[in-house]
């Protein structure tokens, strides 16, 4: 379980080393694991490693710009809501899949930062465009992925406020 407490936002990265496509891969069926709302299937997922692809990703908005010290994300996509039975809820299962990409790349020693996109139009419709996406599906996240530079991950016994713990009644 250590790798869930030690899962922190890495945003600098040894550039001189990949991930293999068959990792990033397995990332992404763990991406899938996540649940969603009546099972629907309302995600994909564009792995990004050309570089010059990643720096017009960094300048989307200001902390999109640790992009530039990775060489791989994966951008979490969202399919046309138009098509699922329960499309409101798309966004919560987009976000399961965040999770769960990052706390996967955790447990295989890599780091990684979600780099928020949805619901800032003015992030996800560049992010469209640069990546492709002309239809009705729509960037949701991307996640900087790679080797960490320092290893600076530690578990921080703060982070729960005991305050904000509550049983049977808020
Ligand atoms: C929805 C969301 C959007 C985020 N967007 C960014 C971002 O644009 N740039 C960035 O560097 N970190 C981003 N983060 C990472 C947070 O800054 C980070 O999770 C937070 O500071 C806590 O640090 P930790 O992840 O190391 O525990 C985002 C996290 C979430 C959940």
């Amino acid at each position: 379980m250590d790798y869930l407490l030690n899962r922190r936002s890495v945003r600098k990265y040894d550039l001189s080393k990949k991930i293999s496509n068959e990792d990033l891969i397995e990332l992404c069926k763990y991406g899938e694991a996540a649940p969603s709302a009546r099972r629907q299937k309302g995600r994909e997922y564009i792995i990004v490693n050309e570089q010059e692809i990643i720096n017009k990703l960094s300048l989307i908005s200001k902390g999109s710009m640790i992009l530039s010290e990775c060489n791989t994300l994966i951008a979490v996509i969202g399919k046309d809501p138009k098509c699922l039975s329960t499309p409101h809820m798309q966004p919560l299962d987009l976000s399961a899949a965040t999770e769960n990409i990052l706390l996967a790349a955790t447990k295989k020693g890599y780091g990684s930062c979600w780099i928020g996109v949805y619901p800032l139009e003015e992030r996800i419709n560049p992010c469209n465009e640069i990546l492709g996406i002309n239809d009705n599906r729509f960037v949701f996240s991307l996640i900087a992925l790679g080797i960490p530079l320092n290893d600076d991950s530690f578990y921080d016994a703060n982070k729960l406020d005991m305050n904000d713990i509550h049983f049977n009644r808020g």
